[in-house]
């Protein structure tokens, strides 16, 4: 069901009709709806503090033992309403917080840039291991890139918050890739979302290449580290 556009931007049309649904079925339900929203934002929000916890205590611990940090930065976002709403509809759900809930992995979403190719594996790999992080997804577009050069590593975990009164599971998306596959993401959706004419098949080839010449990159800077390393433990003689 459309809003009338009465000169709203849509963004803002869309969070309205997220609002007005949650919101349907007269005051007291009202109420207890949005709450009920709300809280669900609040465990999202938690559940990314904890993950992000997590980034950076290996960082710190992998920085202190090897003397350079994996980790270059990291971010994170809640899903915005309007975009709950674009994905609710896309998939065919009903919306409501019940479904929110349910149907998507991504309301929580945490960006770990790395430096290096293999410190994504490794802390990837770390924390998977954690006894309290449940791995319900794996997508590798590093070892199997998307057709159009897309490469990072993608996870859909599980974390348990504990609140007051209960423990919450808690599921979060988490993107890893270097600084640059990171670089050609940033730019690509840009020009991708932003601009016509970005579907063309030139335009799409151009990407492509450009991504591959970031991954051999990225494939390079991690042999030359690799080579200085030896050389710091003696076992390279130069060649
Ligand atoms: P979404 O419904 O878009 O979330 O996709 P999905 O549930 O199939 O998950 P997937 O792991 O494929 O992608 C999740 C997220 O990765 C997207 O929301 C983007 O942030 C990012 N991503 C995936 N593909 C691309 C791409 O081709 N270019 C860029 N720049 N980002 C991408
Ligand atoms: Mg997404």
């Amino acid at each position: 069901m459309d809003l009338p556009n009465d000169g709203q931007l849509p963004a803002e049309s869309e969070t309205a009709e997220l609002l007005r649904e949650l919101l349907a079925g007269g005051e007291a339900s009202a109420f207890e709806n949005m709450t009920r929203f709300m809280e669900l934002m609040v465990r999202y929000n938690c559940a990314i503090r904890e993950v992000r916890t997590k980034f950076e205590v290996l960082n710190e611990e992998l920085s202190f033992r090897t003397s350079r940090n994996p980790i270059e930065s990291i971010s994170s976002r809640i899903k915005k309403p309007a975009s709950i709403v674009k994905k609710l509809r896309r998939l065919g759900k009903e919306l409501t917080v019940d479904e929110i809930e349910k149907s998507l992995n991504d309301v929580a979403g945490i960006r770990v840039i790395c430096a290096f190719i293999d410190d994504i594996y490794r802390v990837a790999d770390m924390l998977a291991r954690q006894d309290d992080i449940t791995v319900i997804r794996v997508k590798d577009y590093i070892r199997k890139p998307k057709l159009n050069g897309y490469r990072s590593y993608h996870m859909i975990v599980e974390v348990p918050v504990f609140f007051s009164q209960s423990k919450q599971m808690v599921r979060v998306e988490i993107q890893l890739r270097t600084v640059a596959m990171d670089f050609w993401a940033s730019l690509e959706h840009r020009m991708k979302y932003k601009k016509a004419g970005a579907d063309r098949p030139d335009i799409a080839n151009e990407l492509k290449s450009c991504a591959e010449v970031i991954a051999a990159t990225d494939a390079r800077m991690q042999g030359i580290r690799e080579r200085i390393e030896r050389m710091e433990n003696g076992s390279d003689a130069g060649q």
